[in-house]
């Protein structure tokens, strides 16, 4: 297996292109699957979980193209075109599902478009039992008959699905994702109130416009879709990922850095940004991103909560921790979307961080100085956040088990080593 050894202590300088959004490019993959005509995405990035998608689609009958290989240094998105002529099959078998989570959201498309789909439950996972009931219960308000069988939900729809009103009693971008590929092919209107409000959730539905589906209050909490027989094709471009580009905010503040973040934008992530403000560092919009150097007071320790966006994202939880591990004072993180998102908490200890966990809140007493220690990786942004700390921390970490970083973060190491960051990969035969 893969490790990551980084030597920190070093300022990050330099350019940092930001990718296409891991969390925007599966389900507009899993989109392709409601029309027989081709649907090309520009600037998908090249993961891991990216691929493992594409090997799924390919099982039930999507044919995928790919253009751009990339092997400059100027990190160009690829270019993928799906199009899925004929389903060949409607079971998402447990091995798939199991592996990646958003594979269950093609649920909603097969069942719209072949009226039957069996998908395996995709069960628990590292970060919490993340349970499924919001997709199921959308479906069903659109008239897909559910039933879950030995593991699987088996999902049934006749006469095809139909629009509803529904009003999520809790904010997913999961189980919005599943309903509104669903509505894209039902009949009628269907109104979703509480709908997530990602950014990644406006891209999809702004692709499904592209294809010729009538939506609005995009970007708002309420989407009204109005269903076709039939969709087009389209050509769309995947948004910046938001996440990247709050990561690697955080490790050049980590590093006391200076770097322009190439191709993002402030919009896509204003909460996080403000509260890396408030940490001591200087945000400034350029041309064409995002510059981030220190504002010369050091870290400052911040107070932070977790939610749905446009709240402070789950997914830079643990980097921000990272980041306040060194702050001059003391700060509070409380998680309040997954109930077990903390596991970084005691690798980042093995560094020297003083982190006190209670409940679903972190007190993080910071540090002057972390030292690089052997850590484990154990989920994608648990394990990017050991990267930010060993940037940060003096002398040699050693980051084992980094399948997990490749499944959302793009040639991390080939970024990061760019603006001077002593980072390689020690790769296992
Ligand atoms: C998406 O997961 C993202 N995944 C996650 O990113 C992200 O952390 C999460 O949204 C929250 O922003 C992708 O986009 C591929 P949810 P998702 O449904 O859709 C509960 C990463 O690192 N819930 O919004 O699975 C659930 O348990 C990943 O890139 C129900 O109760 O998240 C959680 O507490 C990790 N019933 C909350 O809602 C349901 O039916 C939010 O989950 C569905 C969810």
């Amino acid at each position: 297996m893969d490790r990551i050894k980084i030597v920190g202590g070093g300022p990050l300088r330099g350019t940092i292109p930001i990718s296409g959004a891991k969390n925007a490019a599966l389900p507009l993959m899993i989109a392709s699957l409601l029309t027989g005509d081709r649907l090309t995405l520009k600037n998908v990035p090249n993961l891991a979980d990216v691929n493992l998608l594409g090997r799924i689609l390919r099982n039930h009958g999507v044919d995928l193209a790919v253009d751009g290989k990339r092997t400059g240094p100027n990190l160009q998105g690829e270019t993928f075109h799906l199009t899925a002529r004929d389903i060949v099959d409607t079971t998402a078998p447990y091995e798939m599902v199991a592996r990646m989570r958003a594979s269950f959201w093609i649920l909603g498309p097969l069942i719209t478009r072949m009226r039957q789909a069996r998908v395996s439950l995709p069960g628990g996972c590292a970060i919490g039992t993340r349970p499924v009931d919001l997709h199921l219960m959308g479906l069903k308000a659109l008239g897909a008959e559910i039933d879950i069988d030995a593991g699987y939900v088996v999902a049934r729809a006749p006469r095809g699905l139909h629009g509803a009103h529904i009003i999520f009693p809790k904010v997913s971008v999961g189980a919005t994702h599943n309903v509104l590929l669903a509505a894209a092919l039902a009949k009628g209107e269907t109104l979703l109130e509480n709908a997530a409000r990602e950014p990644e959730v406006g891209d999809v539905a702004h692709c499904l416009v592209k294809m010729g589906v009538l939506i609005e209050g995009i970007g708002t909490s309420t989407l009204r879709i109005q269903g076709r027989d039939q969709l087009d094709g389209a050509i769309h471009t995947v948004l910046p990922d938001r996440i990247e580009t709050g990561t690697f905010a955080m490790a050049v503040a980590a590093t006391g850095g200076d770097v322009v973040l190439e191709g993002t934008r402030r919009d896509l992530l204003a909460t996080a940004l403000d509260v890396l403000e408030q940490s001591g560092t200087k945000v400034s919009d350029t041309e064409t991103g995002l510059r981030i150097a220190p504002n010369g007071g050091g870290i400052v320790p911040v107070s932070v909560e977790t939610q749905p966006f446009p709240g402070f994202p789950t997914d830079l939880q643990a980097q921000l921790m990272a980041l306040v591990a060194k702050a001059d004072g003391t700060s509070v993180i409380r998680e309040t979307i997954f109930e077990n998102r903390f596991m970084h908490v005691q690798e980042l200890a093995r560094l020297g961080a003083d982190i006190h966990l209670h409940g679903d809140t972190a007190t993080i007493k910071g540090v002057k100085h972390l030292r690089g220690a052997p850590v484990m990786a154990t989920d994608l942004r648990a394990s990017v956040s050991l990267v930010i700390a060993g940037l940060s921390a003096e002398g040699e970490t050693i980051i084992n088990r980094v399948y997990h970083l490749d499944r959302g973060f793009e040639r991390i190491e080939q970024k990061l080593s760019q603006c001077g960051a002593q980072i390689e990969r020690l790769v296992t035969a």
